[in-house]
């Protein structure tokens, strides 16, 4: 899909959907483990009590914000979006939860194209973001525009869908009898050959990866449908039930089921100024 047409795809979804998470996923269990994954990932980098600077691109109506401010309620946070509807509806939960501009602020950008006045952060995350650009080498540029924006020592989390585990979750399903899932056509997963050589260039090193969704997404994309003639149904208890244990055992140890889960999360330092 061309990049005027992801644009109109979330359009769509911020103006049918507004504030509710439904306007950026379908899976509240999934964003459910993405939010434990980044709390943790940040509490280990640099635990609740400091005051970070914390940027998101691609922040949409501001989920991942608003949560993450209330686990660390001394950070600040700054979301940005291409969609106006998207940030619109972020700024109209701001108001509705009364937070002042010290703590969050939402604005209208694209990762390609970020404001020239963008400060520069301790923190930069994107959570299935850069997957809606359109090529590798895209993905790549955007990667080196956020880390200008990462202070030096700084860290840049990203969560993203991933070929090489999507592939693995694949396998699986066709060993099961079912056939290979292929993602929206507004999506292009990491290729994480070339995402990881690209890292350098951007001055980043990956210090970490850490597979949270594996058990979720074996349980939803491939037990599941193989019980009831593969139907993927995000309402099936057992998904909830594999969430509530993939967060409980990934509390006292990462990445315990394998690497099945579409979405990584990849822990990135920046190494030097610009
Ligand atoms: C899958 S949603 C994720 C939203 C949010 N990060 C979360 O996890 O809840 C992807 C978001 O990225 C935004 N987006 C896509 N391409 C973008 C671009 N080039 N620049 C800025 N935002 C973009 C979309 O508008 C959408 O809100």
């Amino acid at each position: 899909m061309d990049l005027q047409g992801i644009k109109d795809h979330w359009q769509t979804w911020a103006k049918e959907y507004g504030t509710d998470l439904r306007a950026t996923t379908k899976g509240v269990t999934a964003k459910a483990l993405e939010v434990d994954a980044l709390c943790r990932c940040i509490e280990s980098l640099y635990g609740a009590d400091a005051a970070m600077k914390v940027l998101e691109v691609g922040c949409g109506n501001g989920v991942n914000c608003f949560k993450l401010l209330e686990r660390f309620p001394k950070y600040s946070f700054t979301g940005l979006d291409f969609v106006p509807e998207m940030i619109e509806s972020a700024k109209s939960v701001k108001s509705e939860l009364d937070l002042p501009d010290e703590r969050i602020t939402f604005g209208v950008a694209n990762v390609m194209e970020l404001p020239t006045d963008l400060a520069v952060y301790d923190l930069v995350i994107t959570d299935r973001l850069l997957i809606n650009l359109n090529t590798t080498a895209l993905q790549v540029e955007a990667i080196g525009k956020l880390a200008k924006h990462v202070k030096p020592g700084g860290h840049m989390i990203m969560i993203e869908n991933s070929t090489t585990t999507y592939d693995r979750q694949n396998r699986a399903r066709v060993l099961a009898g079912l056939p290979a899932r292929t993602p929206y056509e507004f999506n292009l997963f990491f290729d994480e050959k070339e995402i990881i050589a690209g890292l350098a260039k951007a001055k980043l090193e990956l210090v970490d990866t850490e597979d949270f969704g594996s058990l979720h997404d074996l349980v939803l994309y491939v037990l599941v449908p193989m019980l009831n003639g593969g139907v993927v149904d995000y309402d099936h208890p057992l998904v909830k039930a594999a969430t509530d244990l993939s967060i409980a055992v990934s509390a006292e140890e990462k990445n315990s089921f394998g690497s099945y889960g579409q979405n990584r999360l990849y822990k990135c330092r920046k190494l030097a100024a610009d």
